[in-house]
């Protein structure tokens, strides 16, 4: 039984991420188990608001999962004291002054990322939420999958050895709506819409890098809008402004290099949509969103370089699948379970809005990078925001940043 429910305003309930991850995966089944469980062993049910601009969709979407409350009117959701965090799954454009309209109302405030469309404004968020003195929380949904969770299992039990290299490829076709409707909003395709690839990855490479591996040091990136005109949800073509490929090279903490790809036009060959190769002395393991394939050192076959005779290794059958030990839960899911214990007993939840400003300052340096050519420092910053300068560097201050 349920001590206390929670009420969340769940604004941009109606989009992509809002319905199908915030609301249906995470938290109608949190409310279908009875709520998230607390420390002392009582639980806390959840009650949403839907809030968004179109009042028939929300009617809709309450009444086909039976839910009482939705507004068009967040203001007046704001000022109610029923609803005490405030979740926000816009579109990035749209983000930033409805987080600050809620840090002022003083509710605990829990968002999609990026946070903000600028590393400055994000910041502010972090500063203008820490002065309020306001629990807040970014998604890092991808350090809760299980492929990842195994992974950090990987890098806790030193399987490693010394890290030497990570390898990530995230991508798939996007369909460029012509002869076959695309797969996502066309928004992500217009920079002027706050789309484009780098500042919607790079923010969870940047939690993913400094979460498993170390604080990224600096960032080589190249961003390419490599399918320039496309179709939208109108059936009108439009001139694709924002990146929609970009290559990276990640210097971390500790000296491990990462080399990511991000492509929204590429066609997959591989087992998952996003998939890391991390490599050490003593072993390297393959992940992805569920699987997780290892090769310790003593295992580790011996290939000799030969144009002329015909590879005899099955390479596939020298790794080894680690197997599941746990249930695995949706890691939006998973991540709302501790946001929510974090507001109602103090759980820990260190992925707050400060973690979500590192992210878009990585996104930001991503960008320069691309514009200038040139490797681009980042500034370290300190937990209250302020740049702290970089081993051997002069920090930029955040005006400049
Ligand atoms: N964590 C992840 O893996 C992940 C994946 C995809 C997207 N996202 C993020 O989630 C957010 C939403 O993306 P999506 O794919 O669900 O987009 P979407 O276009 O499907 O949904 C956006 C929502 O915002 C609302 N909206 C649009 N313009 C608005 C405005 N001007 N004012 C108020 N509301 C407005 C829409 O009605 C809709 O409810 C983005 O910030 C994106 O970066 C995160």
């Amino acid at each position: 039984m349920a001590t206390r429910t929670i009420g969340i305003i769940m604004n941009g309930v109606s989009g992509r991420m809002g319905y199908r991850q915030h609301l249906v995966r995470s938290i109608l089944a949190i409310r279908e188990a009875g709520g998230v469980e607390l420390s002392d062993g009582t639980k806390v049910q959840v009650e949403p608001l839907l809030v968004g601009r179109n009042e028939d969709k929300l009617r809709e979407l309450a009444e086909r999962h039976g839910l009482e409350h939705y507004t068009t009117n967040l203001d007046e959701a704001l000022a109610d004291d029923r609803w005490e965090i405030y979740a926000d799954f816009l579109v990035t454009k749209a983000r930033a002054k409805a987080i600050k309209k809620a840090i002022a109302a003083g509710k605990a405030i829990y968002t999609e990322k990026p946070t903000a469309e600028s590393f400055d404004e994000a910041l502010e968020l972090s500063r203008l939420a820490t002065e309020a003195g306001i629990k807040n929380g970014v998604v890092h949904d991808k350090l809760y999958l299980p492929g990842l969770i195994k992974l950090r299992r990987l890098v806790d039990s030193g399987f490693f050895g010394r890290i030497l290299s990570v390898r990530g490829e995230f991508g798939y076709w996007v369909f460029e709506g012509d002869w076959h409707p695309s797969q996502r909003p066309s928004w992500n395709y217009r920079s002027e819409d706050g789309g484009g690839i780098v500042v919607d990855m790079f923010p969870h490479w940047n939690y993913v890098l400094e979460n498993l591996f170390g604080r990224v040091e600096s960032v080589y990136a190249r961003a390419v809008t490599e399918i320039d005109r496309r179709v939208d949800e109108n059936g009108e073509t439009y001139v694709a402004t924002a990146d929609d490929a970009a290559y990276g090279i990640f210097e971390l903490a500790g000296g491990i290099t990462a080399q990511i790809n991000s492509s929204w036009t590429t066609r997959v060959n591989r087992d998952e949509l996003v998939e890391f190769q991390v490599d050490g002395t003593h072993g390297s393991a393959v992940v992805g969103l569920f699987g997780c394939k290892i090769q310790p050192r003593n295992a580790t076959p011996k290939p000799v370089w030969n144009p002329d005779l015909k590879n005899e290794i099955d390479f596939d059958a020298t790794w080894v699948e680690v197997p599941d030990t746990e249930e695995a839960i949706n890691g939006f899911r998973a991540q709302w379970e501790e946001f929510i214990r974090h507001v109602a007993e103090d759980g820990p939840h260190p992925y707050d809005f400060l973690a979500g400003a590192r992210g878009m300052l990585l996104a930001e340096k991503g960008l320069e990078s691309h514009r200038t050519g040139a490797r681009t420092d980042l500034p370290e910053l300190s937990v209250d925001g302020v740049p702290a300068s970089p081993a051997g560097a002069e920090a930029p201050t955040v005006a400049e940043s």
